[in-house]
């Protein structure tokens, strides 16, 4: 990840689902992009022809019913993409392997793998002075939150006391984590590495400064790091 370019994409997607929302994401601006132009061109030529409808014969209801199958057209083609992409995400929910509980905290989270007892741990963020060269300021914690790739994860997000939300921008994850409920997301991590995200609903004085660090690594290094985290 050391191309930091992104145009008007959203970030660097990392799986398939998020590749897709990128696409969404994208597609959705050139639509807007095309009715902004059609929209300032059409008031720009009005504005210099007061007798435009007049000359053209044009009736009101026409031009009704042409504002309204147009918008409704547009409306039809984001439909497709994004009820496919709402089914796509609910079909990620059908089983999971593995299922880590994520508990938001004023300012921290903490993690609890219930398929590997005695596993929990909170993470918290590094403080300036204890970074390592090459870790983001503000992004990285002192336990990052270890899952293998090509596994069906369920993450099951809930909180200690206020609203927060996990969210990783590059994965198109964000739930907000309530104090008894649990939101359910499962995930599949095609490519290891580490991926950041913000706690992203304002929860306090400390709201900016409880990170996400998610490292997603082949399985047997999953399993080194629960016996070391184990010790
Ligand atoms: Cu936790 Cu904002």
């Amino acid at each position: 990840m050391n191309n930091y370019f992104q145009g008007y994409n959203l970030n660097f997607s990392q799986s398939l689902f998020s590749s897709y929302m990128d696409w969404f994401h994208s597609f959705n601006c050139s639509l807007m992009f095309g009715v902004l132009i059609f929209v300032s061109l059409m008031l720009l030529y009005l504005m210099n022809n007061s007798y435009y409808f007049k000359s053209k014969k044009i009736e009101y209801q026409f031009g009704e019913l042409m504002c309204s199958v147009f918008p409704t057209i547009i409306l039809l083609i984001q439909m497709v993409p994004s009820l496919s992409l709402l089914y796509y995400y609910g079909l990620m929910n059908l089983d999971s392997q593995i299922t880590v509980k994520v508990t938001g905290h004023q300012w921290y989270w903490s993690y609890e793998f219930g398929d590997v007892p005695g596993l929990e741990f909170d993470s918290y963020m590094k403080s300036l002075d204890s970074l390592e060269y090459g870790e983001p300021r503000l992004l990285e914690v002192d336990n990052r939150c270890v899952v293998p790739s090509n596994t069906n994860i369920r993450f099951c997000i809930s909180s200690a006391d206020v609203i927060h939300a996990w969210a990783l921008s590059s994965l198109s994850v964000k739930l907000d984590a309530m104090s008894g409920v649990l939101s359910i997301l499962s995930y599949n991590f095609p490519v290891i590495g580490v991926f950041y995200g913000q706690c992203s609903e304002i929860c306090g004085a400390n709201h900016s400064f409880m990170p996400i660090a998610l490292e997603v690594t082949l399985f047997d290094s999953f399993k080194s790091w629960c016996l070391l985290m184990l010790e």
